[in-house]
């Protein structure tokens, strides 16, 4: 059989499919990049651009490899808690603590007379999930209805567009542009009060950003909080899986600790993959409540 009928017959099977499977996502879009490509670097011996994992010389670090060595010879091969194993959850706990309570001082400008809390997050606020692909995932679908808007900017990490159409979302978009000296993209808040409306419920940020490496500004971050104050039941949603790799004098910032009205409608991305050069390994964490049992369903426990 050539290659042409193969595709012809998986393109019919694939109609078949339509009434009872939402694998029709493959037949209406075509294939992911990933499958796309992967499928054709071996036979052609080409650099992979599909995936994006760090450079090969930048190996997984030695003392992560002892330590999965060690847990996988020490008995710590079972279910765990469906939320995550106790001494990772803390872990996140207190990183992400002080990364968010870090910016607390920015933050305080921008609610002039207020005092603001100390962010504490507990074990109920985090969910380890199957990468930040399964996080996503959780996401869409512990909150989309159908016909919900998810907007997010463009271009955009392609995984977006199918998690969001298999959770029956429609997905909106905001433009990132170059600069007029073409040396940096920029992100027009004002184009995203063009694009939310009663229907939006969710605005997915990218930060720092995949395909075009853009990291959100503190004050860009903060024009967008200020537009969400008229959509209060908008969720916000950030995933910062290269929230490490950031480089030429830019910084992340964590949108969820921008002001208090954000922080609780913001649900933080984050995962092992790019960190430690480990993008195997999936697992990823979710930080806020909304998700937990989302997530239980098709996964049930992870590490
Ligand atoms: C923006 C973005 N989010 C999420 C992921 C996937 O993360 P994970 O492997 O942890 O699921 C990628 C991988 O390329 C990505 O670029």
């Amino acid at each position: 059989m050539t290659t042409q009928q193969k595709s012809d017959e998986w393109k019919e099977k694939q109609k078949k499919m339509l009434a009872w499977n939402r694998l029709w996502l493959n037949y209406e879009y075509g294939q992911s990049v990933w499958t796309f490509v992967n499928g054709l670097r071996i036979p052609h011996k080409a650099i992979n651009m599909g995936q994006g994992f760090p450079d090969e010389s930048i190996d997984c670090p030695i003392f992560l490899k002892k330590a999965a060595q060690h847990a996988v010879f020490n008995q710590f091969n079972q279910y765990t808690a469906t939320t995550g194993q106790g001494n990772l959850v803390n872990e996140l706990i207190r990183i992400y603590n002080n990364k968010f309570n870090g910016q607390i001082s920015l933050a305080s400008n921008n609610e002039p007379g207020k005092i603001r809390d100390k962010i504490q997050l507990t074990p109920e606020n985090i969910q380890i999930t199957n990468g930040c692909c399964g996080g996503c995932n959780a996401i869409f679908e512990a909150l989309l209805n159908p016909g919900d808007e998810v907007i997010t900017l463009e271009p955009y990490f392609d995984f977006y567009k199918f998690q969001i159409a298999q959770a029956q979302g429609v997905h909106k978009t905001v433009p990132l542009r170059l600069s007029a000296n073409q040396q940096r993209w920029t992100f027009d808040p004002m184009s995203l009060k063009k694009v939310l409306n009663s229907k939006t419920k969710m605005l997915l940020l990218n930060t720092p950003h995949n395909p075009t490496g853009y990291v959100m500004s503190w004050k860009e971050m903060q024009q967008i909080a200020s537009i969400l104050k008229d959509f209060p039941d908008v969720i916000i949603a950030c995933d910062e899986v290269y929230e490490y790799l950031v480089y030429d004098n830019n910084k992340h910032y964590h949108f969820a600790a921008v002001n208090s009205d954000v922080y609780a409608r913001t649900l933080t991305l984050s995962s092992a993959a790019k960190t430690f050069s480990a993008t195997g390994w999936k697992i990823g964490v979710c930080i806020q409540k909304q998700v937990r049992q989302t997530h239980d369903v098709p996964v049930f426990v992870l590490i």
